[in-house]
């Protein structure tokens, strides 16, 4: 029996407002049985590096049993592990430890949709139409005169229509891949079961969820067509006219999920809520429902100085009339990584360091996307290697998500680097890789990972990063720079040249300061 994991981190209401959770995509981060794909023994291998790199909290992506269309995403049955990750004792074991060394540990719901081998789907195909079990889904007559055209024109977000026809005639939508059937959350018997599942792993011991999809769930009355669009901006937001995403409904099913949460004290969820409207978003993060929702806003900004201030004063103003902090991200596992973001090589690096300091310096809860640290860029593979379903779906216009998702590499000067035993891993690492891993990078104090690491513990422990908010205060043309209540400053230098630095005393800098300025493409933390 393992210890109680309740026992071991005290109960904190609100630990999770100003935290730095690091995102595990679990086929990414290591690989503890040699298979090439990572797995939960692999991450509970690496906890003591997580804990020593000072992050308050994981988010892992699903590990749930699943035939792995969307690489998990398609859960067969969100109250097991799949066994390529592993099973439930050793869940139960990285819980326990990652609480021993104080990392608490969220992670992914995914209520949207199930898996197309979710046991309530296969029933639902073998049942009538207008049975109990196709009720739990959205299935739908067709339109034209023998039903042979979709019911409505909605597309899916992986590319084709978001409709797919099964034999006796009627069709079921799914708003991702076919293999991925939304839930009808107007059927209490889905929101009882989505409670259940949040129970089983909160009676585990789990901090809290990251929900897939928050802005899901609920579709409005009769499927309407909606206004046409195109539809390549993956998980964009498409705005008010998409009726697929941020329908009123779906706020019953937050304050269902929020009632669950608040039976636990300590827990908390952070929604996926790609809702660009201010005030529609604030709606998510009310008393009753979201704690957090991560703030897209630095995801998708430019490196120019007018993106970047945009962003943060955007994201501030967003929260600004709720309970919740602003959440921050830089890069996750749907979208481009941000060192390829800003240029690539060297220029992309320089600007991720700086980056980091701009994303650690904001008030509010921040996420950390494995390799972020390592300061990893996208990998361009070849067609061959290419695995996730928008390459398929999109009759391969668009390359998909694979670039950001490569393995972490640990250690050595070859691939796997240390990920996994054997030298194939389930994307192909690339060659020159060697500089990137925290075996190389530890030595190095000037390395991208030693400046987390800086960066993080000042966080944790500096006065300056005492209160919140923050104001923009005076800078030099092409930089930003602004002040926490508890005194620090940050000044962030876009300008392409170095610039004087200004008074007070320099906590950490993201490149070498030498001779008294700071260089282009770099920023500074000052208590001021
Ligand atoms: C979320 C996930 C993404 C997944 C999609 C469908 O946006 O982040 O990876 O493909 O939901 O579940």
């Amino acid at each position: 029996m393992h210890p109680d994991p309740h026992t071991v981190l005290p109960v904190s209401a609100d630990w999770w407002r100003s935290a730095v959770f690091y995102q595990i995509y679990v086929r990414s981060f290591a690989d503890g049985n040699g298979d090439g794909v990572g797995d939960l023994t692999g991450i509970r291998s690496r906890l003591s590096y997580l804990a020593d790199l000072g992050v308050d909290a994981l988010w892992i992506t699903p590990f749930y049993p699943s035939p792995m269309a969307d690489h998990g995403y398609d859960v067969a049955d969100p109250r097991d592990v799949e066994p390529v990750f592993g099973d439930l004792a050793e869940f139960d074991a990285l819980l326990t430890d990652a609480h021993r060394l104080g990392v608490r540990v969220t992670i992914d719901l995914v209520p949207n949709h199930s898996s197309h081998d979710h046991e309530w789907f296969q029933a639902a195909l073998t049942a009538a139409p207008g049975s109990p079990e196709r009720a739990r889904y959205l299935f739908r007559e067709g339109r034209g005169p023998d039903g042979s055209e979709p019911p409505n024109n909605w597309p899916s977000v992986f590319g084709g229509p978001a409709w797919t026809r099964v034999p006796d005639g009627q069709w079921y939508l799914h708003i991702f891949a076919p293999e991925q059937p939304d839930l009808n959350f107007a059927n209490p018997e889905v929101v009882a079961d989505l409670e259940e599942t949040m129970r089983f792993w909160l009676d585990r011991g789990v901090d809290g969820f990251r929900i897939d999809v928050a802005h899901g769930m609920a579709k409005p009355e009769g499927l309407p067509d909606m206004v046409p669009m195109e539809d390549t901006g993956l998980l964009a937001d498409h705005g008010p006219g998409d009726l697929r995403f941020d329908q009123d409904g779906v706020h019953v099913v937050h304050r269902r999920i929020r009632a669950v949460l608040d039976e636990y004290p300590g827990t908390m969820a952070v929604g996926e809520v790609w809702v660009s409207d201010d005030a529609r978003l604030a709606q998510y993060l009310r008393e009753d429902e979201l704690q957090l929702a991560f703030n897209f806003k630095l995801l998708t900004a430019d490196w120019t100085v007018s993106d970047l201030r945009d962003a943060v004063t955007d994201s501030l103003a967003a929260v600004s009339g709720s309970p919740a902090p602003a959440c921050w991200v830089l890069s996750n596992h749907d979208r481009p990584r941000h060192v390829t973001r800003y240029g690539g090589g060297e220029l992309g690096t320089r600007r991720a360091k700086a980056a980091a300091l701009l994303q650690l310096a904001l008030p509010g809860a921040a996420y950390i996307y494995n390799g972020d640290e390592l300061g990893m860029p996208d990998v361009d593979l070849p067609d061959e290697a290419l695995q996730d379903p928008i390459w398929e779906r999109s009759g391969h216009t668009e390359r998909g998500r694979d670039a950001c998702r490569i393995p972490m590499p640990w250690s050595g000067s070859e691939p796997s680097y240390g990920f996994s035993s054997q030298a194939d891993t389930w994307l192909p690492m690339p060659a020159g890789w060697a500089a990137l891993t925290p075996e190389a990078q530890a030595a190095d104090p000037a390395s991208i990972q030693s400046l987390y690491r800086s960066a993080l513990t000042l966080r944790a422990s500096s006065p300056a990063f005492a209160g919140d908010g923050l104001d923009w205060v005076p800078a030099p043309d092409g930089c930003l720079a602004f002040r926490r209540p508890g005194g620090l400053v940050c000044l962030v230098n876009l300008s392409g040249a170095a610039i004087p630095l200004p008074e007070g005393q320099v906590l950490l800098a993201s490149a070498d300061l030498g001779d008294g300025t700071l260089p282009h493409d770099s920023a500074v933390w000052l208590q001021a």
